[in-house]
This record gives structure tokens, C-alpha cells and sequence, in this order.
């Protein structure tokens, strides 16, 4: 096994920049997830690897192999796509055998393979089936099967589940883990889907404009995003943002309909900032009613209730401080009154500051 990766690498289609200068490692057994907006370049990055692209520039490596210039059929990876690409008019066991039969692998080995992955993924009975005979969940199993009957050094996952409906993406997703965690081989998963990059991923890297905003562990990632994209991409419902300005004590932050104070945990970074514009984002977690037993500081707030979604487990509020408008996660059991005031509190010390002017974290 091998981890990849990309040096400087660059994809420019004519004057058009898709990719920029994107550097980034992905180690031996790891499962990364390349997370990020439609258009952000993450299939594009993918199928760099994969040999499907040529780079505009810089270097793709698999191991200790440079294979930017290598075909895809020498690169050792296998791709998983969103709609599957299974050839219809063959039965699932010759899907799996595809592959390897262009490798000339023997007859006893394609069937030992074949037979242990439909077993890892719980497809034996389907064997000799055509894909239009499958559900979707149970095609998308068969996709992953050709994947992992090849053994490469690396999987590539492209919108694999987004075909699925919730309930089953929700399992896939939970399977596709479970056979990394099994098998360790280094895998490169791309979504749009923040829970999915959350959940899956050992590391998540998350795109915009071609480029890596941030690359850490899910929850490093979450609990300090490094600027408001970040900050506004992971987490639902989003996180809130209130533009505000330091006070001339550098003590409050002050906006409209609301003045917090700065807590303990935070006061160096507003400490000479004084008159200076941010950008507050408070996750709706650390906005809720008041009466709940808190950490650290907290400071009350006052907001009118628009609308509510009643979860079974929690209540979303979505509520107005002046021209903001804010989503609360409450206890099921407190439904507000929509239309009414609602006595919240902030808990201080999760905020996240913002320059307003730059959009990064303080
Ligand atoms: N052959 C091409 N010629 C010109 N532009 C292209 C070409 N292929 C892709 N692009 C552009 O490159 C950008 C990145 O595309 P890519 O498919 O990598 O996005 P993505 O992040 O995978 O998006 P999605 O979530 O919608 O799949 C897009 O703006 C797209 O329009
Ligand atoms: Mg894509």
C-alpha cells in the first residue's frame, strides 16, 4: 500500500484555473475526504490520480512512484464512480472478474477473489444477476466489490452514495468505513456532503475555488475552522455569524440588537482591536434557551422566533436579532412559541472570531 501525493499540481483547462498550486499528503492507510462545493475542483483532483486528467503542472505520487505521466492502467488504483459504470449486459460475477481478466489473473484466483469480496459486501446471492436485476444500494455494493477485488494501493471514492436515498446513504456510508477500517487501504473519498466528510474521514480537506482551505481531522476542523467559509461549510444547521465591532475597551463586541461580552478564553485576541469590524460565528449548539445548565461563561440574549423544526430528539429555532436571522438547537421538550421572544444564552467561550475585512479566524 501507498499513500499519495500531489506536489504543486496545477489544472488549467485554456486560460480557465480549475486547480491551483494544491499541495497535499495523504498517508499510508489513511482516509481522506476532499470536501468542498460543486465546481470546487474535488473530482477534478481525483481523477488527476487517477490518470484520467493530465496536470497543468507540478507532480502526482503513489508511494515512492511519481505517476503523473503514467497511464491509468499502471497507476494501481482503483476508482469507484457516483453512477456506478457497470457494464449491463454482464452478470455481477463478470463485473468483478472485468478487471482482472484484462490482467490475466488465473481462473482460481479471479474466483477466490470474486467470492470474498461478495462475501465482505454481502452480495454472493447476486452473483449471477445483470445490474438491472440489483437495487441501487445493492449496485453500488457491486461497484465497490470491483474496487476491492483489483487490491490496489489506493481506492478513489467520487460521490459514491450520492445516487442512494437517505436511509441507505446513511448505511453505505457506515459499510464503505467499516472495509476501509478492515482493509486499510488508503482511500481518497470526494462528496459535497459535510456529514459524510465528518463521519468517514480520518482527515477531511476541505475545497473551495480549486483550492485546500483547511486540512485536519474532522473535529479539529470543526471546533476551529480557519475562516468563515470553512466555518460556514461544516456543521447544521450552519454555524450563526453577527458582524460586530470591538468596544473602546476591547472588552465587548458590539452589533445590532446585541452587545456580548468578551470572555477570559478570548480576550487576547481582541485586546488593541479597538473599533475593529468582525465577524462573530456562535455554532446554534452554543445558543440555547435559557435555564440549560451551561459551561464557562455565557451571556443572555434575546431573539424573536420565526420558525421551528421540532427534530423528535432536539428543536431547531430559527429566530431574529434585528436584520440577523439565527438558528438555535434546543431541548425537545421546550418548543417555543413562534412569534414570541425567546430569552437564550450565548456560550461565550465558543465563539469563533473573524476579521471581517479578511474572513479569517483571530
Ligand atoms: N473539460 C472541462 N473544460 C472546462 N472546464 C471544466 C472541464 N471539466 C471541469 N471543468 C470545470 O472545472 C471546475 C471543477 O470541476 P469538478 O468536476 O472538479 O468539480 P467538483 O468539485 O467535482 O464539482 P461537483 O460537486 O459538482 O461534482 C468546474 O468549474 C468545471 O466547470
Ligand atoms: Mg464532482
Amino acid at each position: 500500500m501507498a499513500g499519495v501525493n500531489f506536489k504543486n499540481v496545477a489544472k488549467r483547462y485554456g486560460d480557465v484555473s480549475v486547480i491551483e498550486g494544491l499541495n497535499l499528503d495523504v498517508r499510508d492507510h489513511e482516509f481522506m475526504v476532499l470536501v468542498g462545493p460543486s465546481g470546487c475542483g474535488k473530482s477534478t483532483a481525483l481523477r488527476m490520480i487517477a490518470g484520467l486528467e493530465e496536470l497543468s503542472a507540478g507532480d502526482i505520487s503513489i508511494g515512492e512512484r511519481v505517476v503523473s505521466t503514467l497511464p491509468p492502467k499502471d497507476r494501481d488504483v482503483a476508482m469507484v464512480f457516483q453512477n456506478y459504470a457497470l457494464y449491463p449486459h454482464m452478470t455481477i460475477r463478470e463485473n468483478l472478474e472485468f478487471g482482472l481478466r484484462i490482467r490475466k489473473t488465473p481462473q482460481a484466483e479471479m474466483d477466490r477473489l470474486v467470492n470474498e469480496a461478495a462475501e465482505i459486501l454481502g452480495i454472493t446471492p447476486l452473483l449471477e444477476r445483470k445490474p438491472k436485476q440489483l437495487s441501487g444500494g445493492q449496485r453500488q455494493r457491486v461497484a465497490v466489490g470491483r474496487a476491492i477485488v483489483r487490491q490496489p494501493s489506493v481506492f478513489l471514492f467520487d460521490e459514491p452514495l450520492s445516487n442512494l436515498d437517505a436511509k441507505l446513504r446513511v448505511q453505505m456510508r457506515a459499510e464503505i468505513k467499516k472495509l476501509q477500517h478492515r482493509l486499510k487501504t488508503t482511500t481518497v473519498y470526494v462528496t459535497h456532503d459535510q456529514v459524510e466528510a465528518m463521519t468517514m474521514g480520518h482527515r477531511i480537506a476541505v475545497m473551495k475555488d480549486g483550492k485546500i482551505q483547511q486540512l485536519g481531522a474532522p473535529l479539529e476542523v470543526y471546533e476551529r475552522p480557519v475562516n468563515v467559509f470553512v466555518a460556514q461549510f461544516i456543521g447544521t444547521p450552519p454555524m450563526n455569524f453577527l458582524k460586530a465591532t470591538v468596544s473602546a475597551d476591547g472588552r465587548m463586541l458590539e452589533g445590532k440588537g446585541f452587545s456580548l461580552p468578551v470572555p477570559a478564553s478570548l480576550a487576547g485576541l481582541t485586546v488593541g482591536r479597538k473599533g475593529q469590524q468582525l465577524v462573530v460565528g456562535l455554532r446554534p449548539e452554543h445558543l440555547v434557551e435559557e435555564g440549560r445548565a451551561l459551561r464557562g461563561e455565557s451571556a443572555p440574549l434575546t431573539v424573536t422566533v420565526e420558525m421551528i423544526e421540532p427534530l423528535g430528539d432536539q428543536v431547531i429555532a430559527h429566530a431574529r436579532l434585528a436584520d440577523a436571522l439565527l438558528a438555535l438547537k434546543l431541548e425537545s421538550h421546550r418548543v417555543p412559541e413562534v412569534g414570541a421572544p425567546l430569552s437564550a444564552r450565548v456560550e461565550l467561550d465558543a465563539l469563533h472570531l473573524f476579521d471581517a475585512a479578511t474572513e479569517q479566524r483571530l
